[in-house]
């Protein structure tokens, strides 16, 4: 995770950024501290990457790159204003035990767009990440990659259209179906023919940018519609409020990069 310090809205390259909205910045803090030492108190252990002056979109953490079986295949960013974030993740990756991270030659946001199951790599594209680096992907990681398209710029990472509740076995997921092609609902239905369907209020809310960890899942607190149904699931949902990162488009997921060695 790294601290939203210098986070602001000073450029819009999603629907959801509005630079003439004030961020409140000691309260986006406040917010960002309560994810942190939330999953501490669940028992996971929290990395802090150093934020960066010129970065404010650093915050979320989870577009720097992709770890799978301990290999980091790294970011390449869509817009400019955020490339420069690629290297200062790639840095900590390789100073903190995950040497040899791979350089992508195709653009793609590390989480954002790539969603992981024992099975497969879920893989979106459309608004960020090129289809390209979905077979730069499988060949990196040995795995099959499902390409997804999406197709609603509300939704414009994978990450806040689909997420993934039990990563083993044949996976649970939970995901909004508008945010994807008609063709990418009847995979994802083939697929996880058991998903947790997402209603609109609860995607706008920005649920499906939720992370469990298998038991709990950290849910943006404003989607009230899916506690219920994760509850009979067998999930204990917790609501996060993160209103002052939702700014920036991105909540809970998009502020946690997962370490998976
Ligand atoms: N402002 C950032 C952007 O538009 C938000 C990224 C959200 N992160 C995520 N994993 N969806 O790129």
């Amino acid at each position: 995770m790294c601290p939203p310090t210098h986070f602001r809205v000073t450029y819009s390259i999603n629907p959801w950024m509005d630079p003439s909205k004030p961020v409140d910045l000691p309260l986006a803090m406040t917010q960002w501290e309560h994810l942190r030492d939330l999953y501490r108190s669940l028992g996971h252990t929290v990395e802090e990457l150093e934020p960066h002056e010129d970065l404010p979109d650093m915050v979320y953490a989870a577009n720097g790159a992709l770890v799978v079986d301990g290999k980091v295949l790294g970011a390449s960013f869509a817009h400019p204003e955020r490339q420069d974030e690629a290297a200062a993740h790639r840095e900590w990756y390789e100073t903190n035990g995950f040497p040899g991270v791979k350089i992508p030659e195709h653009v793609n946001e590390g989480e954002g767009d790539f969603a992981v199951t024992e099975r497969w790599l879920l893989a979106g594209r459309g608004f960020r990440s090129s289809p390209l680096s979905h077979p730069e992907a499988q060949e990196f990681f040995g795995r099959p990659v499902i390409g997804l398209d999406l197709v609603n710029p509300s939704y414009y990472h994978l990450d806040t259209a689909l997420s993934v509740l039990d990563d083993s076995g044949d996976g649970e997921v939970m995901y909004y179906p508008d945010a994807f092609s008609e063709g990418s609902q009847a995979v994802l239905a083939k697929l996880f023919p058991n998903a947790l369907i997402a209603e609109e209020a609860d995607a706008k809310a920005f649920g499906m940018n939720s992370v469990s960890d298998g038991h709990h899942v950290l849910v943006p607190q404003a989607a009230v519609g899916l506690f219920e149904p994760l509850r009979q699931r067998g999930y204990e949902p917790i609501g996060v409020d993160l209103g002052e990162l939702l700014k920036g488009g991105g909540s809970v997921k998009c502020c946690t990069a997962e370490l998976r060695d």
